[in-house]
């Protein structure tokens, strides 16, 4: 039976005065609904980092990506602007962009060849009205093109707002701006060797939490 879901009363335990305060509750960690929930409030509704703008230097590069368990694609333009849209096609939601690679022309859906501008706009939509027929009035183009997820690159980190309800970066981080300006350099990316990957089977609370105390170093080795 999955652990019961938080109550308003656990999470006062945790906002209580730090030496009395308690951790959040188990059902955060193991349970489901718990995480949808979560995910809503928190991942999609404020900004989340997904990758860095360097991931795409070139413009055409485009990197398929999942976000707790939505299909992204990071791209930047012919124009050179990052961009990320849902990785899924407008007709019925093919994955568009299956591995890291480079636009030459358009994004082609691999189903039914509808195809895409790196900008997201709808441009082609062959045999749509039948043999022949690229056009149908049903189908409106305008209407059509990618969904694209908000987003902003600050440190050069994409930082997306997937519910695109978050107000603006820079008024939501006004004061970690401000704290930080002095790092607020050019940044030097080594593509490939600039980056590495920790695969964690765990909730990601664990690794962030993990990450904010240095309590165990003393103790834990990792090699
Ligand atoms: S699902 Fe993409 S063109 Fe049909």
């Amino acid at each position: 039976m999955p652990a019961a879901i938080s109550s308003r009363s656990d999470l006062d335990r945790v906002r209580a005065p730090l030496a009395t305060a308690n951790g959040l509750p188990n059902a955060h960690y193991v349970d489901e609904t718990t995480y949808e929930e979560e995910k809503q409030a928190v991942l999609f509704a404020n900004w989340s980092g997904l990758a860095t703008a360097s991931d795409v230097p070139n413009s055409g590069d485009a990197i398929p990506l999942e976000f707790a368990g939505m299909p992204l694609l990071l791209i930047r333009d012919k124009s050179g602007d990052v961009r990320v849209f849902q990785n899924t096609c407008r007709h019925r939601g093919m994955i568009l962009v299956s591995e890291p690679r480079n636009i030459e022309g358009a994004i082609r859906c691999p189903y039914h060849s509808w195809c895409y501008s790196t900008k997201g706009a709808l441009v082609s939509t062959p045999h749509v009205g039948g043999p022949g027929q690229n056009t149908h009035d049903a189908i409106v183009r305008e209407d059509l093109g990618l969904v694209e997820i908000k987003s902003h690159i600050w440190m050069d980190i994409v930082w997306i707002n997937i519910s695109g309800t978050a107000p603006d970066f820079d008024t939501v981080h006004a004061d970690l701006l401000a704290r930080w300006q002095e790092f607020d350099q050019p940044l030097f990316h080594g593509g490939a060797e600039s980056i590495i990957t920790l695969p964690l089977k765990a909730n990601w609370k664990l690794a962030v939490e993990n990450y904010c105390e240095s309590y165990h170093l003393p103790w834990v080795s990792y090699d």
